[in-house]
């Protein structure tokens, strides 16, 4: 049993993934926030990614799954909001390195074009690697830079 809460969402081409995803974090013992969506009908992947950002910045759940059918469109829409760093994976090595290298709090899969048993394998792999820190703290620091300081990062434009 961990005390960890992962938070999942999807828009309705990632619901099946979802829902088998919260089953096995359920087995391996961690809570789990679904903020949705809740059936096959179909809504708009930009709307669960916001979900997935409310409840990161409020810190009800320390990582996040999001999945639609590509993991594209969620992904994108995840990375507009600065508390989230969100990363689409189709292995375990990609899974990895977005925790070692990147620091990621999201995961994100294709649930039309990965199998579930490849995105339970990634999961695993997110949930169980620590960043390293180190070199990459500065490059993480360097995304970290607040939207509303858009000045702070005047050096990557003016020059
Ligand atoms: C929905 O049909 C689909 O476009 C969505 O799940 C996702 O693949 C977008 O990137």
């Amino acid at each position: 049993m961990t005390s960890r809460t992962i938070a999942l969402a999807s828009d309705h081409g990632g619901f099946e993934m979802k829902e088998m995803l919260k089953k096995q974090l359920e087995a391996w013992g961690y809570g789990v926030l679904d903020l949705g969506t809740d059936g096959p009908a179909s809504v708009d992947y930009p709307d669960y990614a916001e979900a997935m950002a409310a409840a990161i910045r409020a810190k009800v759940a320390e990582s996040g799954v999001l999945v639609c059918g590509t993991g594209i469109g969620i992904s994108i829409a995840a990375n507009r909001h600065p508390d989230i760093r969100a990363a689409l994976v189709h292995d375990a090595v990609t899974a990895r390195l977005s925790r070692e290298h990147n620091d990621a709090n999201v995961v994100v899969f294709g649930g039309r074009v990965l199998g579930p048993e490849v995105a339970k394998d990634c999961l695993k792999v997110f949930l169980d690697t620590q960043f390293e820190g180190g070199r990459h703290a500065k490059r993480v620091a360097k995304m970290s830079i607040p939207l509303d300081q858009p000045e702070s990062m005047s050096k990557f434009w003016k020059e």
